[in-house]
């Protein structure tokens, strides 16, 4: 890959995007310890490109070093994030010209944008603006979501963690469950988040193997819903077993390709809201078969459930942070720092760059081969794939008050120098 020598003087911009993980700190954590061993400056956008945009800056070296590394076990957007696509050079042609102002104005020479693949086509298309309005400016994506979809690397930091998260609970229910079965509640429903990629609800699968062991039915965004089939395998389930835990995405649709959930709100991305298909199912499960049921969304709790963080995950968030920083400095441009894996057992991977062209709107499935022939469960190839990724705990330092410690920070702005810009 052709690199640029390093520009004599700037500073690094680094802006969070798009929805935020229990690990996501831990890469900026990354970008800002990095950058601070090279003696450059990084200021943080404030609620992501919208930051950048209307010139609101925090400057991170205004934060103690502690602080900076407590972000390592801190959940959620320390600077603030946001759902903002940029549009087409073309048609939106002033809000490239201001973030180019922005950018020069503040002597910002490198652009880290830390988010999923929505994100990934901002960052390249602000390294194009860059090229087509002569300002030099290096443009990195850095890995993030939950959903796990982004193209070329192994992994995405963040899924990992909502991965344990949710092959735990799914585990502890079930045992709950199976102790009162025969006299209360017969069906346990989990939704988990997942809008178009199945990846979270493939990790509930990690809880049990075996046909008697939970999860016993996995609904993903990737099949079409069969009512039907369900309704059988759920009831041949509790016949067999006496109870049934079934972890659904949020995203499974209807053959006639409509979310079985959808809320009817649109984010800035045009994408629907999603949340409630559980309820949705156990109602079917209620009418047709009678069973007592719970059902469960653990929404927000599981993507920043740091508590229960992989350490795999959280030191990849880390090493992608790092990276990013050193391949901005060596002079790449639109790329990504991505996992590579090289073994499953013991897990071994590495940072590689790949192009953001490759990534950007892009989305990852999972493949046919992860999922067992009849659809509701996960194979030993995903449980491969799927195993290491979980591995491992750093939970944050508690407290006396039992809770934990997690950094606080002063997001000190810095000066603006521009008129304001209306988005
Ligand atoms: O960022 C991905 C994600 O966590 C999805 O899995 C989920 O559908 C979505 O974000 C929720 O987004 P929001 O917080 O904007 O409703």
């Amino acid at each position: 890959m052709k690199t640029a020598p390093r520009p004599a003087s700037g500073k690094l911009l680094y802006a969070q995007s798009g929805g935020v993980t229990s690990v996501i700190n831990a890469s900026a954590a990354g970008v800002i310890e990095a950058a601070r061993t090279h003696g450059v400056k990084v200021y943080a956008a404030h609620n992501g490109i919208l930051g950048a945009l209307r010139e609101e800056l925090i400057d991170t070296s205004k934060e103690s070093k502690a602080t900076i590394a407590a972000l390592r076990h801190t959940p959620g957007g320390a600077f603030g994030s946001c759902r903002y696509k940029l549009k087409s050079l073309e048609t939106h042609r002033a809000e490239y010209e201001r973030l180019i102002e922005v950018l020069r104005a503040h002597d910002i020479r490198w652009f880290l944008y830390n988010g999923g693949n929505d994100s990934a086509d901002t960052a390249l298309k602000i390294s194009q603006l860059g090229k087509a309005m002569g300002y030099d400016i290096r443009c990195i994506g850095v890995p993030k979501t939950v959903d796990n979809d982004l193209a070329m690397t192994d992994c995405c930091p963040g899924f990992g963690s909502v991965a344990k998260y949710i092959a735990v609970s799914t585990l502890e229910a079930s045992l709950d469950v199976a102790s009162m079965a025969d006299t209360s509640t017969k069906v346990f429903i989990l939704e988990v988040m997942g809008r178009h990629a199945g990846w979270i609800a493939a990790a509930a699968g990690l809880a049990g193997e075996g046909a008697d062991a939970p999860p016993h039915v996995i609904l993903f965004p990737e099949n079409v819903f069969d009512e039907a089939a369900f309704l059988a395998k759920v009831k041949a389930t509790v016949q067999r077993v006496g109870w049934c835990t079934v972890v659904a995405s949020e995203g499974i649709r209807n053959a006639a390709g409509q979310f079985l959930a959808e809320a009817g709100t649109r984010d800035a991305f045009g994408h629907s809201q999603l949340g409630g298909v559980a309820p949705v199912l156990a109602a079917l499960v209620k009418e047709k078969l009678g069973y007592k049921y719970h059902w469960a969304l653990p929404d927000y709790l599981q993507r920043s459930a740091r508590h229960l963080a992989s350490k795999t995950d959280a030191e990849q968030a880390y090493a992608v942070g790092k990276a990013a920083v050193d391949y901005a400095l060596a002079g790449k441009n639109a790329v990504m720092p991505v996992i590579v894996r090289s073994s499953d057992a013991p897990y071994r991977w590495k940072i590689e760059p790949a192009p953001l062209s490759k990534i950007a709107n892009h989305e990852k499935k999972m493949p046919r081969n992860f999922m067992t022939r009849d659809g509701f469960g996960i194979t030993a190839a995903a449980r491969r794939y799927l195993a290491p990724l979980i591995q491992g705990e750093l939970p944050p330092p508690y407290g006396k008050d039992g809770l934990p410690r997690y950094a606080t920070l002063q997001n000190t702005m810095v000066a603006k120098k521009l008129p304001a810009f209306e988005i």
